[in-house]
């Protein structure tokens, strides 16, 4: 069976496409404990028990938002360590698993166009946007492909702990065409098509999942 590595996949959108998998692939769904994206010797031990990869899903991710007074330089180096150079670190540990026909998945976010008060969050999500795009070509040569998925505003712990409120969730969804959040299931549909066989030729692109939020 082929196998899949999902970072972060102990809940919300990395525990739906562990879920979604479940029945094509052997899933590796590591919570932070069991793979700290944080720490390379963590993700090495990790990988150990995996065989040749089909894919990797670099989902692992925190926000952090506070006004620029009180947004701690230390804090903004945390996220970007996480976020950014997790997403590096998981690539890169991982290539010798990866063979022609693999696939990598970033998880972005629409942030990367901008997020008012979330400025070390926005920075990690464009800079997985770049990461990807500076990673395709050389990736190309070993036929793996790699894409970032980019979704708006996803039904999870996450989305809950910012927009407590029925308004406050109503007023961040205003502003997208369909009006209405995205399920972590339909994020994890999307994974599937981008590593199947069906998606062979799309690399290098970010996809927006966003309800119409960026057009
Ligand atoms: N929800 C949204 O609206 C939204 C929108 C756009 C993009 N995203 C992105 O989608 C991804 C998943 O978000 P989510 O909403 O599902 O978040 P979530 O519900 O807060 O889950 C976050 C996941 O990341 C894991 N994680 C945190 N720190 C980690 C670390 N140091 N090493 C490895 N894993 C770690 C968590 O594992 P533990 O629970 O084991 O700590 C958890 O499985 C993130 O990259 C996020 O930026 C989310």
């Amino acid at each position: 069976m082929k196998e899949v590595l999902i970072t972060g996949g102990s809940r919300g959108i990395g525990k739906a496409i562990a879920n979604q998998l479940s029945t094509g692939y052997k899933v590796y769904a590591p919570s932070s404990k069991e793979l700290d994206v944080r720490d390379s010797a963590s993700i090495d031990s990790y990988l150990k028990q995996c065989g040749s990869l089909h894919a990797l899903v670099c989902n692992a991710g925190i926000y952090y938002e506070n006004p620029i007074a009180k947004h701690d330089a230390d804090e903004f180096s945390k996220v970007l360590d996480l976020n950014l150079t997790g997403a590096f670190r998981s690539v890169q540990q991982a290539l010798p698993l990866l063979s022609s026909g693999s696939h990598i998945i970033l998880m972005g976010s629409v942030s990367a166009y901008g997020n008012a008060g979330a400025p070390a969050y926005a920075a990690s999500k464009a800079g997985m946007t770049a990461m990807m795009k500076s990673l395709a070509p050389e990736l190309a040569q070993l036929g793996i492909t790699i894409n970032l998925v980019s979704p708006g505003w996803v039904r999870t712990d996450m989305a809950q702990t910012l927009l407590p409120s029925e308004q406050a969730q109503t007023m961040a969804t205003a502003g997208s065409l369909l009006k209405r959040f995205i399920e972590p299931q339909e994020v994890a549909e999307l994974v599937e098509f981008l590593i199947s066989d069906k998606a062979n030729a799309i690399s290098g692109e970010v996809i927006n999942i966003d309800a119409g939020l960026m057009v």
